[in-house]
Order: C-alpha cells, then structure tokens, then sequence
C-alpha cells in the first residue's frame, strides 16, 4: 500500500499515520519529521530548513525532494509506504510521480483529511511532543488518552513535553496560509488522477481512523 496523507497542519496526518502503519506494518515517511531530525542534528540541510520551518514557510523543493529519494530508496520502504506531508505542491507531485515510475511503485491513494479552521487551531495550540522520543499528546483534545505513568522509552523518566517552536499563532497563520496557497491545488491534481478519498477528519481519533480505514478499503 502506497499512500498520500494530504491535510492542513494539524489535520491529524501525523496522528493516522501512526495507527496505519501499526495496520499494514509499513513505514511513515514524514517530511516535517525528517527535517525536524536534521534541524535537531545541526546538520548543513537542518540549518538551511530551519530558517523556512521557523517562518511557516516552506523549505525548498531540492531539499525536499533530495530527502525523499533517499528514503524511498531504503528497503523497508519496498512493501509501501505512508507519505505524511508530502508533497507539498505541484512541483513536488510532479517529482514523486516521476520517482515512482522510476521504480514501478504508483500510488495506490491520496487521502485527504478534511477538519474545519477552528479545530485545526485548537489541536495545534493543545499539542505537546517529547523532546526525546518524539511522543505526541494534545493537552486540549485528548489529554484523557494519556497513558500513567508517562515514561519515555528513550530515557526511562518523564516524557519532557515541549511545544514545537512553529506552533505558535503567528507561523500557524502562515502555515495555514501557505496550505492553501500551494497544497490546496493538489486536491484537484490527485483527483484527476483517479486516487483521491476525501474523509471528514473531524471527531476523535478512533472514530477518523475507522473513516480512513473505510476510505483506504473503497
Ligand atoms: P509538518 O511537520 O509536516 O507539519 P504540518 O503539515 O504543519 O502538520 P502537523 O504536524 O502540524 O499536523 P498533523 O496533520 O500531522 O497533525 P497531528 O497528527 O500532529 O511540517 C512542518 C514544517 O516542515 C512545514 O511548515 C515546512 O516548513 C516543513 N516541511 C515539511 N514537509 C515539507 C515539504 N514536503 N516541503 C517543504 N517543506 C516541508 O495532530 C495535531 C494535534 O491534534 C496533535 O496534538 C494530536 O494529538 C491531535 N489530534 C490528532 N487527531 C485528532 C483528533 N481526531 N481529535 C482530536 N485531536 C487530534
């Protein structure tokens, strides 16, 4: 299975992502986690992200795209794969349809996960995420979904919740903007194609996930 998850910034790509892979046992491949990580490293490609990432912006396409070669080259990616956050715009579908012909691997859906404006805010404003192992919890939408004790496999002591440094309202802003400007339009690019399935990804997350489920066996 090969899949596109296509959504605003907190839409809950991230958040499906995890439950697919746990159901078809195939990695997510995250742009926004990738870059996070090199970001995290102070890597020559951290550095150059950083500046777009803090600013809402988004990174440049040969960054990006260098990125995704690479992982989609890896052998665990052979049986599928879980696209989250990419791509991003035109430029970037194009590149990943000719990467996939490449390699005779075509998308077999893009699942567009639809939330209204005002949820979208709220789950980005209540969202904390480990520092070390990356876990992540809502302290507005789901804080009784937190498991006790909360241990970080990395270190074994509390999780060291932190709030992502472009979760604040002004790059959220940005974000949503720049979702609309340049992602929107893929909307119409996947629907011609035939692979698209727009969801309502709005109630909790259990019930979106049995949409997602439905929407991936149509
Ligand atoms: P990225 O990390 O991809 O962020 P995003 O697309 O803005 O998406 P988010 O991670 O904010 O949200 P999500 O949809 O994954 O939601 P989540 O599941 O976490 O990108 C960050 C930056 O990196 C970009 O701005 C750009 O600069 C750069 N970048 C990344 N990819 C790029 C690319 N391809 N090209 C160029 N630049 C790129 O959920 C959000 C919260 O809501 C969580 O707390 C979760 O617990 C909660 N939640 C989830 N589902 C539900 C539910 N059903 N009910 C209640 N709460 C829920």
């Amino acid at each position: 299975m090969r899949i596109v998850l296509l959504g605003a910034p907190g839409s809950g790509k991230g958040t499906q992502s995890q439950r697919l892979v746990e159901r078809f046992r195939i990695p997510q491949v995250s742009t926004g986690d990738l870059l996070r990580a090199a970001v995290a490293r102070g890597t020559a490609l951290g550095m150059q992200a950083k500046d777009a990432m803090d600013a809402g912006r988004l990174v440049a396409d040969e960054i990006v795209l260098d990125m995704i070669r690479e992982r989609l080259g890896e052998p665990d990616t052979r049986k599928g794969f879980i696209l989250d956050g990419f791509p991003r715009n035109l430029a970037q579908a194009r590149a990943l349809d000719g990467l996939l012909a490449q390699i005779g691997q075509p998308l077999d859906a893009v699942l567009q996960m639809n939330v209204d404006y005002a949820e979208l805010s709220r789950r980005i404003a209540g969202r904390r995420t480990c520092s070390d192992c990356g876990w992540v919890v809502n302290l507005l939408t789901s804080a009784s979904e937190v498991p006790e004790p909360q241990r970080c496999p990395k270190t074994g002591q509390p999780h060291r919740l932190i709030q992502r440094p472009d979760d604040n309202e002004a790059t959220v802003a940005e974000r949503l903007r720049v979702y609309e400007e340049q992602t929107r339009p893929l909307v119409d690019y996947y629907r011609r194609q035939g692979l698209l399935r727009s969801i309502d990804a709005e109630g909790d997350v259990a019930t979106v996930s049995a949409r997602v489920e439905q929407a991936l066996s149509r």
